[in-house]
């Protein structure tokens, strides 16, 4: 039995589209794997909390500072930054939109991220896509001597 030129030319558009959509998910899944940025501070797996000391991490005094942490076996991944108006925000360095880890861009003033040019603002909203979700935050409050950033991002 044969198949109509149009079946068939539906079949064959159908392959492409799919085989377009597996390259891209696949190049996406490479582009986190190897867009990693370094990390300061690694949590232990069992950690909720997290001390971080001016003292051992002074970026996080700094205006613009920044360090990278990792947390739950690499399942929570974070950028703890002093924002231009002096807060410390922690922020997952999870793009939303396909996962590659966005980067400070401290002359800038913004996230942003380098697989397909999502911009995030210093509290993570979404200065402009593809991503169309904020960046996830962590609570952290500020102490004398550092800051205790909670693994949990907030609901
Ligand atoms: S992963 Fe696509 S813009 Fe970030």
């Amino acid at each position: 039995m044969s198949k109509s030129p149009s079946s068939r030319r539906d079949f064959l558009a159908t392959s492409a589209r799919t085989a377009t959509a597996v390259g891209l998910a696949g190049s996406c899944a490479s582009c986190a794997w190897f867009n990693k940025n370094d990390i300061q501070v690694e949590a232990r797996p069992e950690d909720q909390t997290l001390t971080l000391s001016f003292e051992r991490h002074p970026a996080l005094k700094d205006p613009h500072g920044t360090v990278n942490v990792e947390a739950r076996d690499g399942d929570v991944r974070l950028v703890i930054l002093r924002r231009p108006d002096g807060q410390l925000v922690a922020l997952s360095m999870e793009c939303t939109h396909w996962g590659c880890d966005v980067d400070w861009d401290k002359a800038k003033a913004h996230f942003e991220c380098p697989c397909h040019g999502s911009l995030f603002d210093a509290s993570g909203a979404v200065l402009e896509g593809p991503a169309d979700e904020p960046l996830r935050a962590y609570p952290v409050t500020e102490t004398e001597t550092g800051c205790v950033v909670q693994l949990t991002p907030t609901a």
